[in-house]
């Protein structure tokens, strides 16, 4: 593998936030991932995707290793007719999303226009519009960086949850991802995922949509709202949706009525916290470079030439307003470094 010295990340990462790390490789192929562990040496490692979830406020004082293991490959049917493939850690995402709906295997649809990569999808859990990636992953094929070895964990093993994975994890911080293994309804099977609030009416009535026609909608939402990241750098939504205990959430809903909240059973709640933020009349609001996009509050963008400190700046203002009017601590779902 050919390292790179003192090399700049503005172009792999989409906040476009101009830090530099201290060493760069490609991981082009499986092989290359034997050599990984000794071009490291002592050095702290930072695999990265397409770089959809990062915010660098510093240079990286590591090896940044990219993730560009290609390759789509079909496998055998499954017990139900669902259409099995493997897809390569360093595919985009929104591309296979796309390959997939119009070669008529549905079951990603909704999941168009998610930035990044297949790896980070995985790491991620990455959702929208009512569909998780989990709900579609079969198998996740890692490699151990200490054990030297390349190892299949099932979808179970892989502990999905809202925007986590074991990935996210201490134990996964050894492994990189290699290839996803996703298993889409078959055809007879798959029904359009339409209730997500918004979907519904920017299918204009059509109750029984097909995948393309969700995936036109899904566009179209996101065009509506979210910032066009060849535009504009951010990392999509850069918090997650606070989950707090439903007598919590019942008594914000007395104060404000017009608060968004779901019911997740377990009495829990799962808060919109783009609505907090807009709440607290940040929507708009910037700070240096950095700015909250002013057509959906839970975006950061940077503006043009943003420090990453600056837009992690804005983020601890945005945490502090929302903790002093609502009482709830944001969590970042960016990873910040
Ligand atoms: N809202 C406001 N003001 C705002 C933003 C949102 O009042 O400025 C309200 C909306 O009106 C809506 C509610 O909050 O009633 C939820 O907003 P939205 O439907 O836009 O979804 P979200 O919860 O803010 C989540 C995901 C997005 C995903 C959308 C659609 C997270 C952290 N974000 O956003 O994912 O696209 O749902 O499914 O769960 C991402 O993770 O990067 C991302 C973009």
């Amino acid at each position: 593998m050919k390292v790179e010295q003192n090399a700049l990340l503005t172009p792999y990462n989409t906040f476009g936030v101009a830090a530099r790390a201290k060493r760069l490789v490609r991981i082009a192929k499986r092989s290359d991932l034997g050599e990984l562990e000794s071009v490291r040496g002592d050095d702290p490692l930072l695999v990265l995707g397409l770089g959809s979830n990062v915010l660098f406020t510093k240079d990286f004082e590591g090896l940044v290793a990219l993730n560009r293991i290609r390759g789509v490959k079909r496998l055998e049917a499954g017990e139900n007719g669902e259409y099995r493939f493997r897809a390569g850690a360093g595919e985009s995402w929104d591309a296979l999303v796309r390959k997939m709906t119009a070669e008529g295997h549905p079951g990603l649809e909704n999941l168009v226009m998610v930035p990044g990569s297949v790896g980070g999808a995985a790491v991620q859990n990455i959702g929208a519009y009512g569909v998780e990636a989990a709900e579609r992953i079969e198998s996740v094929e890692i490699f151990d960086r200490e054990k030297s070895e390349f190892r299949t964990l099932t979808n179970e093993e892989c502990d999905f949850g809202y925007r986590s994975s074991v990935f996210k994890t201490e134990r996964g911080s050894k492994w990189v991802i290699v290839s996803v293994t996703f298993a889409l309804p078959a055809v007879t099977q798959w029904k359009p995922v339409v209730g997500y609030k918004g979907l519904t009416a920017a299918l204009a009535g059509k109750t029984d949509p097909t995948a393309e026609e969700v995936l036109e909608a899904v566009e179209r939402l996101r065009r509506a709202k979210l910032p066009d990241p060849k535009e504009i750098g951010s990392a999509g939504s850069f918090f997650k949706n606070p989950v707090v205990p439903e007598l919590q959430a019942r008594a914000l809903l007395e104060d404000y009525p017009q608060l968004v909240a779901y019911p997740l059973g377990g009495r829990r709640t799962k808060l919109a916290a783009g609505w907090l933020i807009d709440a607290v009349g940040f929507k708009g609001r910037t700070k240096g470079r950095a700015a909250v996009w002013s057509r959906q509050a839970l975006v950061l963008v940077n503006q043009g030439g943003a420090a990453g400190s600056e837009v992690k700046a804005l983020a601890d203002d945005v945490i502090s307003a929302v903790e002093r009017k609502f009482g709830i601590s944001l969590t970042p779902e960016v990873a910040i470094l």
